[in-house]
């Protein structure tokens, strides 16, 4: 059966180890499962770090990577989302997009021979979240029981993070203005995937007490710039600072799936003081990318 990647919360915990222990392993011991193999990848939004660090995996498990933005593509509009995915796995050993709509994802795996990667939609954005567990094991060690704060919009970036930490053990606190929460099934479901607790509420300096690592995204996401003045105003109170990093445990850390908006979600004495590791978590992107790549592809520890 073929193995997709479109949602953290269609890994096991078991599944989750092996991605993260494969990201950890040295290059040379994934034995380059892509050796004379392409792999897609579609962008239909910009991308510094997933482009290059999926780019950068590819060529670390021996395949080459081929770049198309989506308007080339033109899903169902050029041609059917359908048809793309079975030309595509006639190329490639894997597909990867970034796309607007995640339907457009899961369409292509009902069809797809070859795995089809998320690589960030409407809905969420596993390879980010891959990447902030291993971070936060990085910097805090072992994570069962350890409290995540999300602080901002309930969107791609903080599905997956609550996701990725549910499995992992962590207790999960959401920081979010009303309206832009998650819903009853999607705490519901953080707690079936195992996490400690789950809090929710519109108050961040209850949120973040006690925290072992905050967690931010920008307020407006990619096709959401119409809305930008609308959204400022709604997340007023919500910017991470430094009177709010320290009512965190003294030794939190600072993270944001990047870019950043200095002054809005988060302070640029935070972003760029101490206790933030935002550049450590965006290298991880690749590490996060090749672990992920070689499990779809079948490789495991
Ligand atoms: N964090 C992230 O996905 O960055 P890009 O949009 O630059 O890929
Ligand atoms: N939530 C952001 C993440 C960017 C990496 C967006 O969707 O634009």
């Amino acid at each position: 059966m073929t193995t997709h990647l479109l949602d953290i919360a269609d890994l096991t915990a078991a599944d989750l180890e092996s991605v993260l222990t494969l990201a950890a392993s040295p290059v040379e011991a994934l034995g380059r499962p892509l050796a004379g193999l392409g792999a897609a990848l579609i962008f239909e939004k910009p991308s510094a770090r997933t482009r290059h660090s999926m780019e950068m995996a590819v060529v670390q498990l021996g395949g080459h990577p081929v770049f198309t933005r989506g308007e080339e593509i033109g899903f169902d509009t050029r041609e059917p989302v359908e048809d793309v995915a079975r030309i595509m796995e006639g190329f490639h050993a894997v597909v990867a997009a970034r796309v607007y709509e995640h339907a457009t994802l899961t369409r292509m795996a009902a069809v797809s021979a070859v795995p089809i990667v998320n690589m960030l939609s409407d809905h969420s954005h596993p390879l980010q979240a891959l990447a902030d567990v291993l971070t936060m094991r990085q910097r805090l060690g072992a994570l069962a029981g350890r409290t995540v704060a999300y602080v901002g919009d309930y969107n791609n970036v903080a599905r997956s993070l609550g996701e990725a930490s549910a499995l992992s053990g962590m207790h999960v606190r959401l920081a979010c203005p009303m309206g832009f929460e998650a819903d009853d099934v999607e705490i519901e479901r953080l707690l079936l995937l195992g996490a400690a607790s789950v809090e929710q509420g519109n108050r961040p300096i209850e949120l973040v007490v006690g925290a072992h690592a905050v967690h931010t995204d920008t307020w407006i996401s990619m096709g959401q710039e119409h809305d930008t003045a609308s959204r400022r105003q709604k997340f007023e109170g919500f910017t991470v600072n430094e009177e709010m990093m320290s009512l965190a445990d003294p030794d939190a850390i600072f993270m944001h799936c990047l870019p950043a908006y200095r002054g809005f979600e988060v302070t640029a004495e935070v972003i760029d003081g101490p206790q933030s590791v935002v550049f450590q978590q965006g290298h991880n992107r690749m590490h996060a990318a090749r672990g992920a790549l070689a499990h779809v592809l079948g490789v495991r520890p």
